[in-house]
């Protein structure tokens, strides 16, 4: 039992009716539960000797933190704390966007709530809107603050009245919290500049290069073509800083304590916004050790399990999300491990899971994708993916080399073969991608481009070729139907709805050009929404297909997350089949071909399984039964079955 469940327990005669519970009381209880785990960590990061106060102040800042939030936010975490593991509902479906992008600014995007509820969405992910520096800024991930609105998206107000609006519909917001880095404008950044000592403390800064240097041995770079080196040298500090990402992205150094304690406020502020998600970015970076590649370190897992049992005392209903875009082992410890099992996030990305769908798109084979699925150990009960074929980052290749060659490939000629496939260097391929941040020293890159450009409809509709225009489509659906049948929270990138192309206009912008990311940024096309009910085009049965299937998610209970995914690998490698079980409720057995040509299977397969009635399956994504002339089963190129037990 994890402790939110612990937390349902003890709490669970107030449940019922939380206008009418004691909130202080069950504040109190909270406390006291997660207190000596509290404890535990806090000092394991920050010995008592190094300051013996230091925990004391914590203990203090929380009732002050709770007091901060308001009733309506207090209700609502009991009534998520009753609706225990709300985020793994099938009824959730998710959409990622920039508000500018999308819709000008939050206003404009409060219209189009109705945009989203008709597509089947309840769940959005707004990307940073608050205070960021005028130039480059990292697409606001360079924040001058955590909650203070940029007036380009509008104010405080209106971000108040969306998460009220959504509330009001039962929908969920989603912000990121910059976990690990401020820009060089936070107002600590501008005090160490300073020369204010208490400052200089909240980053990692160094007189010379000694320790730097010493540091660099071992660590990667994250952006190497534009930002080089994870130190930048502050003139007006006379100092270097440590700057993992951009320069102007100053990393937190969390072994002050009075760092953890100012972020958790931070924290607290943010979700008081009405917040329900919360995602820690970029976390695998939090906790930096020489010799080390300062990633995924045991003292980072401690650190986020802290911020998580301090959050759950103050704001239970909040959830957390894991930013790892790391390996697929790493990213499952983001659930919490050993004794403090579901207790750090309660939602992690699928990169695994997304970087191998790509895999298999480039390849037409599924056998690298059931390696590394099967090799990932389990994930807590209580913890759920957000399932993505594409976000606003780039997709990076973060599987592992090993099963690479275990399937029997050469590990640095395919990923080269990847980045050609999507990059744009094979004629025959469909793929209208860029490659992102690549490094000659080792040969890495990623890719960036919009589903639609990276599946072959930029280039079908280049050419006018419906038969690549076809398959494009079918491509784009059978992604999102993976993702919305796989367990956990499908999340759509704004703008793949509707097949939207890569957006070449960053390279006109002096501060975003050198960032193909936004390529993959789109900004929405009104215009093609304006006419999806009108007339028969690739990026209306985009929508319209789309729109189905998350109609069928919704009402497929199989499909919520309760650990109940099988992967059944097969001898054909290019079919992927994995089955949705319930043991209450009616199974769905899902598969799908990642090949250009038709692949069968034998229906003996399916009988053996329970998916035969009277010599019909019966298939929920088109609706139909299919009639067994004969005893294989066609699978059409970029088909996908959701095959249901009746
Ligand atoms: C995360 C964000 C990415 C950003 C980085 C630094 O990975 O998704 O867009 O560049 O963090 O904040």
């Amino acid at each position: 039992m994890n402790q939110a469940s612990l937390h349902r327990l003890l709490a669970s005669d107030k449940l019922d009716n939380p206008e009418k519970a004691n909130l202080n009381e069950l504040f109190d209880l909270r406390l006291s539960t997660n207190h000596p785990i509290i404890q535990n960590l806090f000092l394991s990061l920050y010995p008592e000797a190094t300051d013996p106060d230091s925990f004391q102040y914590l203990m203090k800042l929380l009732p002050e933190l709770f007091k901060k939030r308001s009733k309506n936010h207090k209700i609502q975490d009991l009534r998520r704390l009753k609706d225990a593991n709300w985020y793994q509902s099938e009824k959730m479906v998710g959409m990622q966007l920039y508000v500018d992008r999308f819709n000008k600014d939050l206003k404009g995007l409060e219209t189009k709530i109705p945009y989203l509820e008709k597509l089947g969405v309840n769940l959005i992910h707004i990307m940073p809107v608050t205070t960021r520096p005028k130039g480059e800024n990292d697409g606001g991930y360079a924040v001058n603050s955590y909650t203070r609105v940029d007036k380009k998206y509008g104010t405080k107000s209106d971000m108040l009245n969306l998460a009220k609006k959504l509330q009001s519909k039962n929908m969920h917001l989603m912000m990121d919290f910059v976990v690990n880095h401020t820009s060089d404008e936070f107002p600590w950044a501008k005090k160490a500049m300073a020369g204010d000592k208490k400052y200089q403390d909240y980053y990692y800064t160094y007189p010379d290069r000694q320790l730097p240097d010493e540091f660099e041995n071992s660590l990667p770079e994250v952006f190497p073509r534009t930002s080089p080196g994870n130190y930048t040298f502050n003139k007006k500090m006379n100092k270097w800083v440590m700057t993992v990402f951009n320069d102007y992205q100053w990393d937190l150094n969390y072994t002050n304590p009075l760092v953890f304690m100012d972020m958790l406020t931070n924290l607290i502020d943010l979700a008081n916004l009405g917040v329900d998600v919360i995602r820690f970015d970029a976390l695998a970076f939090l906790w930096k050790k020489m010799g080390t590649n300062s990633q995924n370190l045991p003292e980072a897992h401690s650190l986020i399990t802290l911020f998580r049992m301090c959050l759950q005392v103050v704001a239970p209903g909040v959830v957390l999300l894991a930013e790892a875009i790391v390996s697929p082992r790493n990213i499952i410890k983001y659930f919490g491990e050993g004794i403090n099992k579901g207790n750090e996030c309660e939602i992690a990305y699928n990169a695994t899971l997304m970087a191998l769908l790509w895999n298999s798109i480039a390849t037409k084979k599924t056998h690298l994708l059931y390696k590394n699925l099967l090799n990932i150990p389990g994930k807590p009960s209580e913890g759920t993916w957000i399932n993505y074929i594409r976000c606003h980052d780039d997709i990076g290749l973060g599987f592992e080399d090993r099963y690479i060659y275990e399937v029997g490939w050469d590990a640095v000629a395919h990923r080269k073969f990847l980045l050609d496939y999507f990059g744009q260097k094979l004629d025959w391929s469909p793929a209208m991608g860029q490659i992102f941040m690549y490094n000659p020293k080792n040969g890495d890159g990623r890719i960036t481009g919009s589903a639609a450009s990276l599946l072959g409809l930029e280039k079908g509709l280049a050419q006018n070729n419906q038969e690549l225009i076809k398959m494009s489509v079918d491509k784009i659906l059978m992604l999102h139907a993976i993702i919305l049948s796989y367990g956990g929270i499908p999340m759509i990138y704004a703008g793949d709805e509707i097949g939207m192309l890569n957006d070449y206009s960053y390279l006109k912008n002096s501060d975003l050009k050198e960032d193909s990311r936004w390529a993959n940024r789109p900004k929405q096309d009104w215009k093609t929404v304006s006419g999806l009910d009108k007339i028969d085009t690739p990026q209306n049965q985009i929508f319209h297909s789309l729109k189905r299937l998350i109609k069928i998610r919704k009402n497929t209970p199989v499909f919520a997350d309760k650990n109940n995914l099988v992967l059944h690998p097969n001898p054909n490698p290019h079919l992927f089949k994995f089955e949705r079980m319930n043991n209450s409720e009616k199974d769905v057995l899902v598969i799908c071909n990642f090949d250009e040509k038709i692949h069968m299977i034998e229906v003996g397969t399916l009988d053996s399984m329970g998916y035969v009635s009277e010599s019909k399956l019966k298939d929920l994504v088109s609706g139909k039964n299919i009639i067994l002339k004969s005893g294989l089963l066609e699978i059409n190129p970029y088909q996908i079955f959701w095959l249901r037990k009746s």
